[in-house]
């Protein structure tokens, strides 16, 4: 059969790359993909927001299953009129992909499934938002300590959630969301709960919302710059598996977070299928869920499907047929992988497009190296130009994970473009 994928970035080449090596797919089709995808698989220039013309694209070119890359189209019922149609796709329905395109939506299904998360308060206006700070953080100093974190209800591409550590900062937050609708509509409705302490780790799972499939551990970088400072990204690179989550805790999240997750979501009446990616947090208090995604992480998915033995398809097939339970257990590279994403100056800001990158051959000569492309496109004479803010997923397994970690590094050094930058300690926590 052949498989279409939905989406452009790191992910949805991770996904191209994996998928067309099963023996089951004829061609890998991606909508609108990237330079990178466009030698692993076949692009096709499809309208992202119209539905109804992807379905005529698949209809009319064999595919027999969509795969969705991003939440947008899954928050907006990709997956629904796709179903209508017959046609097989992985991915929640519209009602499930709220677990992602709405906080409170969230916070509701954690609440009801009993699961640790941070205590927390919804608002839709500035006024009793400010009330509850001040009542609680009493104190006129713009210094006061107020470790709170302030989240726009809705999908505001990452740019939506403030973590803060004083009353001026939150203050400020909540005014931008508020009264300045920086995220427009996103922040119509928004929470403020507390901050937690901790390590950060990603566990996936693939889940046809009867049987639960946990994939390794990973942990991501989202601040842009070495040791954790600077502005937040979508991730600037991710590792697999990350030793901060031991066997212990992966058990303990399968009972005490996704199993509930999955209940709680059918009990509602809004069954989930797809990924379960749940953004956790470590520390004094144990494991506790910062956030639901309903889709694969960028760049989580480049080192998991690295590391990845088994036919994706199978899975991702048995989950759209809601018959995950015929997939015997998933087979997994002991060796552990490393993705170091390249971006372009500016990022996470704005930032300039269509520079050369230079090197990506030689750095695909680098052994056990995948440049995965997420920000690429191809100029009018066939040159891959930067065309996002993260423009590489840089991807390597080694026999360790220093090991993969040099590789990727090494690779790394052979590419470059103008103004091009990288973060210099991708894994470190765990080494
Ligand atoms: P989210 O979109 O909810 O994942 O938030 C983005 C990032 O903000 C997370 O990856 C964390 O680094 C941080 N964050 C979110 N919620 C909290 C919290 N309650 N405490 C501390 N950090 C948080
Ligand atoms: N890497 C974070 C995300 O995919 O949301």
């Amino acid at each position: 059969m052949n498989v279409l994928i939905v989406g452009s970035g790191g992910r949805e080449h991770a996904l191209a790359w994996k998928i067309s090596q099963s023996t089951r797919v004829k061609d890998v089709f991606v909508a609108p993909g990237n330079a990178g995808t466009a030698l692993d698989a076949v692009n096709v220039d499809l309208d992202l927001d119209d539905y109804a013309a992807m379905v005529r694209y698949a209809k009319s070119n064999g595919v027999g299953l969509t795969v969705v890359g991003p939440e947008v189209p899954l928050a907006n019922g990709i997956v629904d009129v796709f179903e209508a149609e017959g046609l097989k796709i992985f991915g929640p329905a519209k009602p499930a992909a709220q677990l992602e395109a709405s906080k409170v939506f969230c916070k509701e299904i954690l609440n009801a499934g009993n699961i640790p998360t941070a205590d927390y308060w919804s608002f839709r206006d500035a006024d009793s938002a400010i009330e509850m700070i001040n009542d609680r953080f009493p104190g006129d100093s713009p210094n006061t300590a107020c470790p709170v974190v302030v989240k726009a209800d809705g999908l505001a591409a990452g740019k939506g959630v403030t973590v803060c550590s004083k009353k001026q900062e939150v203050l400020e937050a909540i005014e931008l969301t508020a009264r300045d609708k920086v995220f427009g509509d996103a922040g119509a409705e928004f929470i403020i709960e507390e901050k937690l302490e901790g390590q950060e780790a990603s566990i996936l799972a693939i889940t046809d919302g009867q049987t639960i499939i946990p994939l390794p551990a990973c942990q991501d970088h989202k601040p842009a710059y070495d040791g954790d400072t600077g502005p937040n990204t979508g991730g600037m690179g991710a590792y697999c598996p990350a030793p901060l989550v031991t066997e212990e805790d992966m058990a303990w999240v399968e009972e005490h977070v996704l199993v509930p997750t999955v209940h709680a979501l059918k009990a509602n009446g809004t069954p989930f299928k797809g990924v379960l990616y749940a953004g956790l947090m470590k520390g004094p208090q144990g494991i506790k869920v910062l956030e639901y995604n309903v889709r694969f992480g960028d760049p989580e998915c480049q080192p998991l499907l690295m590391r990845l033995k088994s036919d994706l398809v199978d899975v991702l097939e048995a989950v759209a047929d809601g018959d995950l339970a015929r997939i015997d257990p998933l087979e997994w590279d002991t060796r552990p992988t490393c993705c170091v994403v390249m971006a372009s100056e500016g990022y996470p800001g704005s930032y300039e497009k269509g520079r050369v990158i230079h090197g990506l051959d030689e750095a695909s000569r680098v052994e056990n190296v995948k440049v995965f492309h997420a920000g690429t496109a191809l100029d009018p004479s066939g040159v891959s130009v930067n065309a996002g803010g993260r423009v590489l997923g840089v991807t390597a397994i080694g026999d360790d994970l220093k090991a993969a970690q040099n590789s990727a590094y090494e690779a790394v050094k052979c590419i470059q473009w103008q103004g091009s930058w990288y973060r210099t300690d991708i894994a470190d926590k765990a080494l």
